[in-house]
This record gives structure tokens, C-alpha cells and sequence, in this order.
């Protein structure tokens, strides 16, 4: 797993804007889950708990990349995870992307899809998934620009009552056809048992 900050090993080397983007590793969460959560939760419509975030970070690390300036300030962090879903394919699902507002529009989002997408790709996936609302334009360009497909609108999908697209791409031919799509809850992309255990554990708030 590559690192980051001192002893870094950039996923890829320093970007058209001047950033690193690097993998996360779980020896430097001290460093990069405060500013993770704070970057995420500052334009995402749902609070997440710690767990939430440990929950994907602590299993699918190397499925989480950030885009970090010359100080190692956090500027962009995609969040994501790979696992066999009840449908019989191999999914990977993007749960978490921001970017910092003074930061976008320079193709930052895109280069974290994009190296999620890799990732995924290079684990063998069938498919990537993820909601958005409806009304954010600036997310819906972005995963249709890279291929990602409407599968879905998801009614009343978030807590504040808005819809929600999901959107799909599909990595490798006839994935399309092994259906049923399912899950309507807002599920962040989880299993039943693994919200069921979230849940009693106390982790969900
Ligand atoms: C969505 C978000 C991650 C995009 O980050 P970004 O680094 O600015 O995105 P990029 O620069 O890679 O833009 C890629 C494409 O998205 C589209 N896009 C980006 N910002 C846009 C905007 N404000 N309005 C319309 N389209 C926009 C464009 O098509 C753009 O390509 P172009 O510049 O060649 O036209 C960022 O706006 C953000 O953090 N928003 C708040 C959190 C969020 O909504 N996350 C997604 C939830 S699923």
C-alpha cells in the first residue's frame, strides 16, 4: 500500500495541479481521518459517525486515495469498497467523494475516480456503483463524463428528503444482465448484516 506525507509513495506521480495523489494507509489516520471527515462532511448531506468511516477505511483502504497539496494538506478524497453482491457480481462502490470548494474545477474529482476505477479494475470488478442527488449537477457531469450510466432514481433516498440517482458502470460485458438490482434503502452500500451489525454495536447514530 503506497503513503503518504514523509516516505511517501505517490499512487501517481504530482498531477497537472500541483498535487500528490496517494493511497490511504491506516498507520496514518491520525494524520488524515480529521481533515477526511471534516472535508466530506462540510458538502455531503449526511453525518456520518467515525465508524462509518472506519468501517470503509479500515477494509478498503487501498481503495481510498487522496489528493493532497505540497504540506500534505487534505484537497480531495475519494471513499470506496469492493465485495460480491447478492446479485452475483463483483461490486465496487464509491461512497464518499469531495474536493475542496477553492479547489474545483481543475479535474481533481476526476483523477480520484479515476484511480478508484483502476483499483477496482485491477481487483477484478464487474461493476462500480454510487448515489448522488438528483439536483447536484456538478457529480452527475463528472461520473457521466467517465461512463457511469443512470440505473436508478431513488425516491426520499437521503435524510433531508431529496432523490437520488445511482449510478453504474459497468467494467466488463454481460455484467448488465445479472440482475436484480436491488436495495433501495439508503444502505451507504452495506449489506443488511453489516448495518445489522453496525446497529447493535452502536456504531449507527
Ligand atoms: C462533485 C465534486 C467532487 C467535483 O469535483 P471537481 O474536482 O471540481 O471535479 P472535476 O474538476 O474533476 O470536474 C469534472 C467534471 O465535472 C463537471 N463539473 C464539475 N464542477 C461542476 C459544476 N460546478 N457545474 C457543472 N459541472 C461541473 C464538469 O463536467 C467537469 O468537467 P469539465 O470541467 O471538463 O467540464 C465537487 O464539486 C465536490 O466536492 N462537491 C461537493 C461534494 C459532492 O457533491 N460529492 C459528490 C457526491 S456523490
Amino acid at each position: 500500500m503506497a503513503e503518504s506525507g514523509e516516505g511517501t509513495k505517490p499512487a501517481a506521480d504530482l498531477a497537472a495541479a500541483g498535487l500528490q495523489y496517494v493511497q490511504y494507509e491506516g498507520a496514518k489516520e491520525e494524520q488524515y481521518l480529521p481533515s477526511i471527515r471534516q472535508l466530506i462532511s462540510k458538502d455531503l448531506s449526511e453525518p456520518y459517525s467515525i465508524y462509518v468511516y472506519r468501517y470503509f477505511l479500515y477494509q478498503w483502504g487501498d481503495l481510498c486515495f487522496m489528493a493532497l497539496d505540497n504540506d500534505s494538506n487534505l484537497i480531495g478524497v475519494i471513499i470506496s469498497k469492493l465485495e460480491p453482491h447478492r446479485s452475483g457480481t463483483y461490486r465496487g462502490y464509491i461512497a464518499m467523494l469531495a474536493v475542496q470548494e477553492s479547489h474545483r474545477g481543475k479535474g481533481i474529482a476526476s483523477k480520484l475516480v479515476s484511480m478508484a476505477i483502476d483499483a477496482m479494475a485491477a481487483r477484478d470488478a464487474d461493476e462500480i456503483v454510487l448515489e448522488t442527488e438528483i439536483t447536484n449537477t456538478a457529480s452527475l457531469k463528472l461520473y457521466e463524463r467517465l461512463g457511469f450510466l443512470r440505473s436508478k432514481k431513488l425516491h426520499r433516498y437521503y435524510l433531508n428528503g431529496n432523490a437520488a440517482y445511482r449510478l453504474i458502470l459497468y467494467l466488463k460485458e454481460g455484467t448488465a444482465l445479472k440482475r436484480p438490482e436491488g436495495g433501495h434503502a439508503h444502505d451507504m452500500g452495506m449489506d443488511m448484516p453489516d448495518m445489522q451489525r453496525m446497529d447493535e454495536a452502536g456504531m449507527i447514530s
